[in-house]
């Protein structure tokens, strides 16, 4: 492993080699982790290609490039010629398909493979939500590495965690892995969550319908003023109980709803976390980003975090 001891990192480096590699780890490159989401964010999206469908599928760029270029197009909705996205998305569907034949051992692709499914059921249609949803999974990741760099007690409980397991095989790492969680409760991913009644419901004074429409804008929840937790950064919520003591906060929703990726995010990212903290110190640079011992800010931009990394003695 290449040590590049304390240096100044920002963008994506050359040699990518370990940050990328979650089920296997090393905090290698660490010039990538500089900014961990800035530039396209080639280290993650490495990650998330060997996590979905493998590591032959590692450099396929063009494919996760196709993705975000689809999405895009999304968002301009019938303003995009229908020509210009049925080929493209064609083209992302063909590359898919051929990364999904080859369902590579230790990847989601082999696990969609050997799972049946029921007719009508189009289990590679999943596969496009999974890529794109790990999106949320970096953010996760970058937020609580921030957190983990600003706030020494807690980056201290970590440590203790990684005197312990080897980090080559999957690790259930629980303090890391509540960490995580206390990220996506500060700023959660998925900020509003939305259900229907299945009966008539009472609502303050009134009643409303079968049918209705419920909105829930969950920061409202997660930060309620009237928690001790609400606006610091306190992993033990979700190891002592206290964060499962009411239905209030669902960072990964709840019910029938509730995220089917959240271990698999929740193993990902914080192997990935403790993989970068192993051998290194990291630290945040520059101005913004949470300071322990202040209330956190309501709102964290991940692209501006921008994180240096000294070797460990
Ligand atoms: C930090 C990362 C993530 C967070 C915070 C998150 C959170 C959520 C939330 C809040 C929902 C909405 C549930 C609802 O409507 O009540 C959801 C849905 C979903 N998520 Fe995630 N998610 C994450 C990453 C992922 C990943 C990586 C995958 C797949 C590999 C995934 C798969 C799904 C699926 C399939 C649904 C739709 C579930 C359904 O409609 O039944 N998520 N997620």
């Amino acid at each position: 492993m290449r040590d590049p001891g304390r240096m100044p990192t920002r963008g994506p480096g050359p040699n990518a080699d370990g940050v990328e590699s979650v089920p296997v780890q090393r905090a290698g490159a660490l010039e990538q982790l500089g900014g961990l989401l800035a530039d396209g964010a080639p280290a993650w999206w490495r990650i998330v290609r060997r996590v979905v469908l493998g590591d032959a599928a590692r450099d396929d760029t063009a494919l996760t490039d196709r993705l975000v270029r689809l999405r895009s197009f999304g968002n301009w909705a019938f303003l995009v010629p229908r020509r210009v996205t049925a080929a493209s998305r064609e083209r992302f569907l063909r590359d898919l398909g051929e990364c999904l034949d080859r369902a590579e051992p230790g990847s989601l692709a082999e696990a969609l493979g050997r799972t049946p499914a029921k007719p009508g059921v189009d289990p590679a249609g999943q596969v496009p939500h999974w890529l794109f949803a790990f999106d949320a999974a970096g953010i996760a990741a970058a937020r609580a590495l921030a957190l983990l760099a600003t706030h020494p007690a807690q980056e201290q409980q970590v440590r203790n965690e990684l005197a312990i397991p080897d980090l080559a095989r999957p690790q259930v790492l629980p303090y890391t892995r509540a960490s995580v969680m206390e990220s996506v409760r500060l700023w959660p991913t998925t900020p509003f969550l939305l259900r229907e009644s299945t009966r008539e419901t009472r609502w303050g004074e009134g009643t409303l319908p079968e049918g209705t429409a419920f909105l829930l804008y969950t920061p409202y929840f997660h930060r309620d003023g009237s928690a001790p937790y609400a606006d610091r950064f306190v992993p033990e919520i979700w190891l002592d109980g206290t964060a499962h003591t009411g239905p209030e906060l669902v960072p990964f929703s709840a019910g029938p709803g509730v995220c089917p990726g959240e271990d698999l995010v929740l193993l990902v990212t914080s192997t990935l976390v403790a993989a970068l903290m192993e051998r290194h110190d990291i630290r945040l640079r520059g101005p913004g980003g949470p300071r322990s011992g202040r209330s956190l800010p309501y709102t964290l931009d991940h692209f501006a975090l921008r994180f240096s990394a000294a070797a460990r003695p």
